[in-house]
């Protein structure tokens, strides 16, 4: 019979600390969150320095726990695959050097893992049955972009946001019209109370399959300031509703350009209601849609833990070397 693999996902590239067992790159055996937001909630956003320390407090614990909870030790890990990027440096850098340290001290692998990989994978764990080729819509607070899966291991970046990530909008919108911070979640929430066409607002269109989202989010923010009784229920159900048509024009798009007729949605702002709404319409025009749970959209290390799974059996290995890198592509 064909021994199950067991991978150690780690993950620390923003404020959440998280340490995952996952089998056979599919079933979570734990899952171990560790978040960090009513820390930086009251700066109304990640502070770099103060997020890498409490990664440096919380790292140990953390995996002690994943580890507990899958009722496994060190022995029965098969490979060590923290992410290595994109990400805060600092951030980055505690949770590579643990796995690093770890790798060196159990002699088990030690496989780096792009932090997109595991947004996409955490489709993966969610349906067991899905398998590439399929068009992934990333969006997440620190990227947008449109994803051509060609396997486990192999993308082609469509499209990308050449300003901020639409999280960043959200997170801005948020904070500006006084909901606090992560604003995703407050604005999705609000949104469901308002009018989604009260307020027109602009949309950007490049003759690509590039987004830009700094416009729209500069817009809501001027109308907030020279409009002090706007109501704020309606504003961010424009601003959703807008958002959400562009991301559906080029995905559109893209599913042409890729000639694929499957697509999955990945990273934090798709636990939005309205955008998992929308999009499943899609299913209307003949387009398989999946979308992660909604415990795995955000931030966590059992995706991390099933991309390191797929890269492991293709071969990857990483060495000591390995470094953080905040800008890391797919
Ligand atoms: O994927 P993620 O946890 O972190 C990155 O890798 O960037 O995404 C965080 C982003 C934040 O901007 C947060 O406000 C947004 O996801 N978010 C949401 C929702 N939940 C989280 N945005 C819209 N609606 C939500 N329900």
């Amino acid at each position: 019979m064909k021994k199950d693999i067991l991978t150690l996902g780690i993950e620390s590239s923003c404020d959440e600390t998280s340490v995952a067992v996952i089998k056979n790159g599919r079933e979570i055996l734990s899952n171990i969150i560790d978040t960090q937001i009513p820390i930086h909630e009251k700066y109304g956003g990640v502070v770099p320095e103060i997020a890498s320390r409490n990664h440096i407090e919380a790292i140990s614990r953390v995996t002690k726990k994943a580890l507990e909870e899958a009722n496994v030790t060190f022995d029965d890990i098969d490979a060590i695959t923290p992410t290595y990027g994109p990400g805060l440096v600092g951030a980055l850098l505690v949770g590579l050097s643990y796995a690093k340290a770890l790798s060196f001290a159990t002699n088990k692998p030690l496989v780096g893992v792009n932090h997109i990989q595991g947004h996409i994978a955490a489709n993966y764990i969610t349906y067991k049955e899905l398998e590439p080729p399929f068009l992934c819509v990333m969006m997440s607070g620190g990227n947008t972009q449109l994803i051509h899966v060609k396997n486990y291991t192999e993308f082609e970046v469509l499209g990308k946001t050449r300003d901020d990530a639409i999280g960043e909008a959200f997170d801005k919108i948020a904070r500006v019209v006084g909901l606090g911070y992560p604003g995703g979640p407050k604005v999705d929430k609000l949104a469901a109370e308002g009018n989604k066409d009260a307020i027109q607002l602009p949309k950007t269109h490049f003759d690509n399959l590039d987004f830009s989202f700094s416009g729209i989010k500069t817009a809501v923010i001027n109308l907030h300031h020279k409009t002090p009784d706007i109501n704020k229920a309606d504003l961010c159900a424009s601003f959703t509703k807008t958002v959400t048509e562009v991301l559906m024009e080029n995905t559109k798009k893209a599913l042409r350009e890729a000639n694929v007729k499957t697509v999955a949605l990945a990273g934090g702002v798709s636990a939005s209601k309205y955008i998992r709404n929308e999009f499943l319409k899609l299913q209307e025009e003949g387009i398989k849609i999946y979308m992660p749970d909604l415990k795995l959209c955000t931030d966590n290390a059992a995706m991390i833990g099933s991309a390191g799974y797929y890269n492991f059996i293709n071969g990857q290995k990483s060495d000591l070397n390995l470094n953080a890198v905040p800008n890391l592509k797919l």
